[in-house]
This record gives structure tokens, sequence and C-alpha cells, in this order.
């Protein structure tokens, strides 16, 4: 009895805070539902920010933001992948207190992996992909062995932070602890959940999933900042001594969490966020484009970059903005501190998404073209908050191959190539004479894992373990 009441006076207050704003339609099929149902809705409904939708529905549901690309936009200053003569001392030390605040167990990986993977169409978490060419190893496994081969090199611990999201939370911890943390000690991984926002059609009524339950979407990568404090992971980083999170995001299997050189860069410039681009493939790439926005370091997105600046060439021939955000960063944990302990928001941008909901008549629908508004916070919104933000070039072939589509570009079979090309040139680098087809591609299969090398520097340190490569064949280092 004691709960029904209970229950009852939770559906009186969210009635009324449904009907002062015109959504109470998400309690229509009230009287039909089972106690249990009941609870989740209301929990759904309690746990709404209330405050943030009524600030945003009028700007940036039914209208679009206005007014976010600022008029003066210049190309951001960017350190070279290779040194320029007199950068040369810079970078040999850099790279040497690189290796120093990693062996000292300063430096933590975090991945962000809370997204939908919608545009790739794999049933699971992103992570959980097979990826590899010959191993078959998936995402997660490639970044956990990549941390494992770290943790040797520099014999040192190295915690790693996931960020889920409640549409895969379950299954990726699933996924781990049927694999046994891929042989990471288990109390140094941790897996935490990113905010939900309901999504809105565009006339800001927020949309059902089933009767019992609204249309939820992360919130953005840029939540991360304030899950990482609300779970516990940000207070764990400090107590274990560690001072800069490595960011990289599940999708794409060349990154190299643990770079001495931009980790050294990123510290001893004393930047508070830093970040790696590459040139772009092409002016309309889809990636964030690197700014000095008003003389702030600044990310535009490749939907709002204005199209005659992603054309513009210098007198060289070259691209004007040509610095691609490929979304890897560096974090000091006490950036986030700061950022979090000062309230410190960052913007919420509108993305108009495909979501299936349920009409009035309690139908499903599954829409063939956007329907509705997510709002998302974006991480690099973060980089004009940052003191002294640090851009790195690196080349694209080294450390990003994103699989974020089933076929044609940036999919499982572009990143695989990637994946095979990049071992083909490390062991070039190392004299290993690679056979190549009549188009120059290899004609081999090759898969270095991370526990063979990290790079091709370690190649070269292993060149009496390195096969004879006959064309055609498949050839495993591990
Ligand atoms: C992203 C960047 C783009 C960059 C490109 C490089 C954004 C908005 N843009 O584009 O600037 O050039 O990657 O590959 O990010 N994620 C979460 N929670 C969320 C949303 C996303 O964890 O709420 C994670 C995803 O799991 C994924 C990553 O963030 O790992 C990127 O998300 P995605 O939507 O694929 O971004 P892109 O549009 O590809």
């Amino acid at each position: 009895m004691a709960s029904h009441q209970t229950l009852a006076s939770r559906y009186d207050a969210a009635l009324a805070t449904l009907q002062g704003r015109g959504q109470n339609h998400v309690v229509r099929w009230w009287d039909e539902l089972g106690v249990r149902d009941k609870e989740h809705l209301l929990g759904q409904i309690e746990a709404v920010p209330w405050d943030v939708l009524d600030r945003l529905i009028p700007t940036h549901v039914q209208s679009e933001p206005h007014g976010r690309i600022p008029t003066d936009l210049r190309p951001a200053p960017v350190f070279p992948s290779t040194p320029n003569g007199d950068q040369e001392k810079l970078y040999a030390t850099a790279s040497q207190r690189g290796r120093e605040l990693i062996a000292a167990g300063k430096v933590a990986a975090f991945t962000v992996a809370g997204g939908q993977g919608t545009r790739l169409g794999f049933d699971g978490p992103k992570g959980a992909l097979p990826v590899t060419p010959i191993g078959g190893q998936t995402l997660f496994e490639l970044f956990a062995d990549s941390i494992q081969a770290a943790r040797r090199a520099f014999d040192c611990s190295i915690p790693w932070y996931v960020m889920t999201s409640q549409a895969n939370h379950q299954a990726t911890v699933r996924f781990f602890e049927e694999h046994d943390y891929f042989g990471l000690p288990e109390e140094d991984v941790a897996l935490f959940e990113q905010g939900m926002l309901p999504a809105l059609d565009f006339k800001g009524r927020l949309l059902l999933d089933r009767k019992d339950g609204l249309a939820l979407a992360p919130d953005g990568h840029g939540g991360s900042l304030k899950a990482l404090a609300r779970s516990g992971a940000l207070s764990d980083a400090r107590q274990r001594g560690c001072s800069i999170l490595s960011y990289f995001q599940v999708d794409n299997p060349l990154v190299k969490p643990f770079d001495p050189l931009f980790i050294g860069l990123h510290a001893s410039t004393g930047s508070e966020m830093s970040t790696k681009v590459t040139r772009k493939a092409d002016d309309l790439e889809r990636v964030g484009n690197l700014c000095l926005a008003d003389g702030r370091l600044t990310v535009i997105e490749y939907t709002e970059f204005p199209q005659h600046l992603a054309g513009q060439k210098n007198p060289d021939g070259r691209r004007t903005f040509d610095a691609g955000n490929i979304a890897i960063h560096l974090l000091d944990v006490s950036f986030v501190e700061r950022l979090v302990a000062e309230s410190l928001d960052l913007p919420f941008r509108r993305a108009e998404k495909v979501v299936p909901y349920i009409d009035e008549s309690g139908r499903r629908v599954e829409p063939d073209k956007p329907n509705a508004v997510k709002l998302e916070k974006f991480v690099f919104d973060a980089l004009p908050l940052a003191k002294n933000p640090l851009v790195l070039e690196v080349e694209r072939a080294e450390e990003f191959s994103p699989i974020k589509n089933a076929a044609g570009v940036d999919s499982l079979e572009t990143a695989q190539r990637a994946q095979i090309a990049r071992a083909c040139r490390w062991l070039e680098s190392a004299g290993v004479a690679i056979p190549r087809k009549s188009d120059g591609t290899p004609d081999v299969t090759i898969e270095i894992a991370p526990s063979f090398a990290l790079d091709a520097g370690e190649i070269q340190s292993k060149r009496d373990r390195l096969p004879l490569l006959r064309p055609g064949g498949s050839f495993y280092l591990q």
C-alpha cells in the first residue's frame, strides 16, 4: 500500500512537471502499465534535467542555434610531425620527458565508447568488433594489448578508464568479464556510464521508445568530463598519481595511446589539453577543423565549417585549413577537475538523427530520415577553455584509420588495409623486403600485435626475429 502511495505521489509530481511543459503525452498509457513499468517511466521522467531542456528547446530544438561560427577564423598553429631544424632539440627533450612521465605512472588511458555506432550497423558495442587482419582481435583487445605492452616496456602500472552509455554498458561489462579483462588487472580497468538525455521531435516534444520508456540518447563525448568525476574515475586517477588522461575514441585501431613525444610536448609547454591532427584527405573530409576562432583554439565540425574556407588554398597550393581532428587528446587531470569544480559547462550542440518512436496510437515508427534532435556535448569544446592548448600533426597512415561505416570510406576494410600497410612500413624500415603487387600494394597479409612491437623503432630492435616474407603469405608477429 505504502509503495502504491509513493508511486501515486511521484506520479502527481511528474504530471505537474510534464503538464507545465506540454509534455504530458509521455504518460498517455499510464493506466495500462504494470507497477514495474510505471516505476521505470517515473524514474526516467525524474532523471530528466528539465532546467537544461527548458533552456535548450527554444534555441536548439525548435530552431537552430545561431551565430556559433566566429567570423575571425584562422588556421591553428601546429607542431609538425617531424621537427624543423630549431625544433629538433625540443622534440628530443620532449620525447625523453614523455617516456619518464609514462614510466612514473603519470599517464592513464581513457577510451570513449558510449556512442551508438548506428552507421556501422554492428550489433553490439563497437569495441567488440573483430578488426585485426589475421588474429581477428577486437578493438577492446587491441587497446588492452597496447596498454599491456606499454606496462611492460615502461615497467609501470596504467589504469584504463572506459566510458560506455546506458545503451551498451551491460554488454560492454559482460565482454570485458568474458575475456577476463584481456589479461589486465581487473582493478586497473574501470567502466562507467555517461549521461543520457531525451531525444525530442522538431517541435520539442519528448519521444517515447515504448509505452513505459522515453527515447534517450547519450549526451555526447563531452559528457565524459562530468562522467569521469561522477563515476569516481577522476579521483581514482588522482589517487594513483596520474596527472594526464590519454583520450581516444573506440573506433580507431591505429591509435598510439602512449606517444612519448605528444605527452612530453604537452607537459613541457604547460598545455592543459592537447590534440593530434592529420592533414585532411580532401577539402570536405568528415573531420573537425582545428582553427583559431577569435584567437582561441577551437574545433569546427565538418558539418558547420564554411565551404569557402574548406576549399581555400595558400599561394603554395596547400589547403589553408588543413588540420583535421583525429580525436586523440591529452587532458590534464587538474584541468578536468577545474572544469567540473567551476561548473564550466561545454555548450550543447544540436544533432538531427533518426530516432524510432511510438506514435499516439501506440504504433512503432521507424523513420527513414532524421525526425529528432539529440542534444550532445563535444569534448573538443574544452580546448578553448584550456591553458596553452597544443596541436601536434601526425602521419595519418601511422595513427588514424577509424571504423565508422559498414563499407567504403572509414570502414573495417580500409582499417585492415591501413593496419597491413603500416606493418609493412615498419618491417621495411628494419630492412625486410615486402613482396608487392604490380600496383605497389603489399602482396602479403601481415599483423604485428602490440605485444611484438608498438612502433617501427621496436621492430628495428627485433631484426633477428623478423621473417622472410613470401608473396601471398600471411605473417602474424606476436
Ligand atoms: C568524430 C569527431 C570529428 C573527428 C572524427 C575523427 C565528433 C562530434 N566529431 O566524428 O571531429 O574528426 O571523430 O574520427 O565527435 N561517443 C561517446 N558518446 C557519445 C557520442 C560519441 O562515447 O555520446 C564516442 C563514440 O563511441 C566514438 C566517438 O565518440 O568513439 C566519436 O563519435 P562519432 O559520432 O562517431 O563522431 P564522428 O562524427 O565520427
